[in-house]
């Protein structure tokens, strides 16, 4: 049985460290749409960007999945929330529990990596969710706000890039 690294990306953060992190470990990277049987493989490692807390193409990919307690599974999401913020990783964790089975939620590594966004490359309909989420967001009073939303208004309609291809260290030594 063999190992993959599969993402699910739309602007290419993710795709970036999923590179990466196959060629510093030589483990074949595919992308989640060309995945024919993901139990073909005993190590699955999937790396999703984040879509208003959803992990691009994780629960179609990983829906499938039998006899998990036999397998390795990491999965590592890649958003603008800074992921030292606890707060923040609360956050996606909830997210993520409502898109797996709970044994797979139990058993998956969790990782959480930073990427980054360029407004004037965004779909139509990604800029009207941003900007539907800013409008919102702009309504909160300050004392609620938390970390995530702030960074959220301050990065707006502009572009950052946060790609650490360094917090990759932790999930190659969970491989
Ligand atoms: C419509 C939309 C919704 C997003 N929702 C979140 C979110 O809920 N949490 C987060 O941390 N980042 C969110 N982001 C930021 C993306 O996760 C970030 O840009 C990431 O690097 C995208 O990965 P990709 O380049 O591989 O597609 C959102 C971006 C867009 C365009």
């Amino acid at each position: 049985m063999s190992r993959i690294i599969v993402y699910g990306s739309c602007y290419g953060t993710t795709r970036q460290y999923a590179e990466e992190l196959s060629k510093r470990t030589g483990i074949e990277v595919k992308a989640f749409k060309d995945i024919k049987n993901i139990n073909d493989y005993s190590t699955v490692i999937y790396m999703g960007g984040l879509y208003a807390g959803g992990v691009e193409g994780m629960k179609k990919t990983l829906k499938g999945l039998t006899e998990i307690e036999d397998k390795k599974i990491i999965i590592a999401t890649v958003g603008l929330a800074d992921p030292t913020d606890d707060l923040n990783v609360k956050t996606i964790r909830n997210k993520m529990r409502s898109q797996l089975s709970p044994a797979l939620f139990e058993k998956a590594e969790i990782f959480h990596l930073r990427g980054g966004i360029d407004y004037s490359n965004l779909s139509f309909l990604h800029k009207k969710m941003m900007s539907m989420v800013y409008k919102k967001a702009l309504n909160i009073p300050e004392e609620e706000k938390t970390a995530e939303i702030r960074a959220m208004i301050e990065t707006y309609d502009k572009k950052v890039y946060f790609v650490d291809l360094n917090s990759l260290d932790q999930i190659v030594d969970a491989i």
